[in-house]
Order: structure tokens, then C-alpha cells, then sequence
């Protein structure tokens, strides 16, 4: 049975996408098998998987989110995973923006997702829902689903102002609709270890949160990679193995698989 783990913050250029990739991408090299959910309208994850017209998929994420909210049957599932590379992803489109609207207006829809997800658990390992920068109605169908949620933050962007209302959020979400879903962490993203201020930055998080919030061993370090690597729609793991963010990504999933095991 697959764990469902939500990467998320309402920041947007904080990695969520690049951390969906290439910690999918770095647990089906550890044998995993994984299932990714582009659940951002931007559908960035969508691009960096190489589907360069995301509108040009008949029936991606948005599609089967508008189905269950008609009560309408939804497609096989061969109709909408896309395969690539040993990874498989329901893609996303500019059209999951009417779902966020649609979702707004409908009652109990925080489930939505969640109804989507529970026939797939039993294929994979893991699935990854790589969310929109925002706290809104998508965010919470996407944590209302998922088992788990790791917090992606770049310690050079303010990194501790809005995490506040994120945990609140998730406070809320865990009390009044899924009360299994765990916070596993927070991995520090983008870490440029020649400034001094990403390690002073790194030092206060892990002050402010020692005791209330995990914050992951590993840190993904900034590198020009990572941007090369998109551009040939790969992740970085697979770009560049022996790059630093390349291993950090390893380390990172073999953190999460340690993690598992506690
Ligand atoms: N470790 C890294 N080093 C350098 N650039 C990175 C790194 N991680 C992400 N980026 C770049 O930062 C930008 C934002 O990343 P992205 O994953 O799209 O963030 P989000 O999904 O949170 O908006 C992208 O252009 C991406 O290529
Ligand atoms: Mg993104």
C-alpha cells in the first residue's frame, strides 16, 4: 500500500516541484515504485516530465477531479498515467485552475482527491502530489489526502515567515478531516553553503523548530544543475548523479526510507 506524501508550502520557487521529482525519481532507483500527481495548474511538474503541451493531454489530474465532484464514473487508468523513465504521472493542466474555483463552491470536497488516490494506493509504493504555491482549496484536498506532508523551504527567502500559517493549516486539517496525516519534516532547499547567511538562517530553523517540527538531516545545496537538468526534462538525479544536489536528493530519499523503518 502506497504512503501518500504531500511536498508543500504556499511559497511558490521554494522546490516543491524539483523536490517531487527528483525524490520520486531517487526512490524508484532504491526499487520503489512511484506515482507522481502534478496538482499545480502551472503543471510544472508536468513539463519537467517531458510533456511539453500539457494541454494537449485528453485527460490529466483536473479532468478526474471535475468527474468525481459530478459523481461521474472516471476513465481506466491507462486512459491518464503516463509513463517515463520508470516513474509514472497523472499529469496536470492550466484547467485544474477551474477546479480550484469549482472546489470552492462544493460541499465536502476536501475529499475529492483522496477519492481519487484510494484505488491507486495498492500499485505503488509511494505517491507524490506536488502542490500549487497556495493555501487554498487544491492545498487542502491535496493534504486531506496525503498520509504525510514535507515542507520544502529555501532558507535565503524569509524562510520562517508563512510557515507559521502553514502548520496552522495543517493543524486544522489534521483535526476536522484527516487526523493520520503527519508533518515529516522540513527539508531545507537551495542552501548555498558559500553565504552565511543560508547557514545562519539554516541554524535558527532548526532552533525555532527543534522539538515541533522534524527538519531533515539533508540539505539540497543550490547548484546550476538542477535548472541544466530541467531543461533536458530530467531530474537532477538522473542529469547529474554525482553532482551535489544529485547525492543530496539520494541522501534525502534514503532519509525517507529510514524514516519509514522507525
Ligand atoms: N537546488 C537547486 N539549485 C538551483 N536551483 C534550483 C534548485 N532547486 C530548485 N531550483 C530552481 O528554482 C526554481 C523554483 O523551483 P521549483 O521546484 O519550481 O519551486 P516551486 O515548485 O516551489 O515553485 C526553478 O527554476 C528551479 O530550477
Ligand atoms: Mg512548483
Amino acid at each position: 500500500m502506497a504512503e501518500i506524501i504531500a511536498i508543500a508550502n504556499q511559497k511558490g520557487g521554494v522546490a516543491k516541484t524539483t523536490t517531487s521529482l527528483n525524490l520520486a525519481y531517487s526512490l524508484m532507483k532504491l526499487g520503489k515504485k512511484v506515482l507522481m500527481i502534478d496538482f499545480d495548474g502551472q503543471a510544472n511538474l508536468t513539463t519537467c516530465f517531458g510533456i511539453e503541451e500539457p494541454n494537449s493531454i485528453e485527460t490529466n489530474i483536473a479532468h478526474l477531479m471535475i468527474a468525481k465532484m459530478n459523481e461521474e464514473d472516471i476513465p481506466d487508468k491507462s486512459q491518464y498515467i503516463v509513463s517515463n523513465n520508470g516513474i509514472d504521472l497523472i499529469p496536470s493542466s492550466i484547467y485544474l485552475s477551474v477546479v480550484d474555483a469549482n472546489l470552492r463552491l462544493e460541499m465536502g470536497s476536501e475529499r475529492i482527491l483522496f477519492e481519487i488516490l484510494e484505488p491507486l494506493k495498492a500499485d505503488y509504493d509511494f505517491i507524490i502530489i506536488d502542490t500549487s504555491p497556495s493555501l487554498g482549496s487544491l492545498t487542502i484536498n491535496a493534504l486531506s489526502a496525503a498520509d504525510s506532508v514535507i515542507i520544502t523551504v529555501n532558507p535565503q527567502l524569509l524562510a520562517m515567515m508563512g510557515l507559521q500559517d502553514f502548520l496552522k493549516t495543517t493543524k486544522k486539517i489534521q483535526k476536522r478531516i484527516n487526523s493520520k496525516l503527519e508533518i515529516k519534516g522540513i527539508l531545507l532547499t537551495m542552501c548555498d553553503s558559500r553565504t552565511n547567511l543560508s547557514k545562519v538562517l539554516s541554524e535558527q530553523m532548526s532552533e525555532a523548530y527543534d522539538g515541533v517540527v522534524n527538519i531533515f538531516e539533508t540539505h539540497i545545496p543550490m547548484t546550476v544543475k538542477v535548472g541544466e537538468a530541467i531543461y533536458y526534462s530530467k531530474s537532477i538525479a538522473e542529469y547529474s548523479p554525482t553532482s551535489k544536489a544529485g547525492i543530496a536528493y539520494a541522501d534525502f530519499a534514503k532519509e525517507i526510507l529510514t524514516y519509514e523503518e522507525r
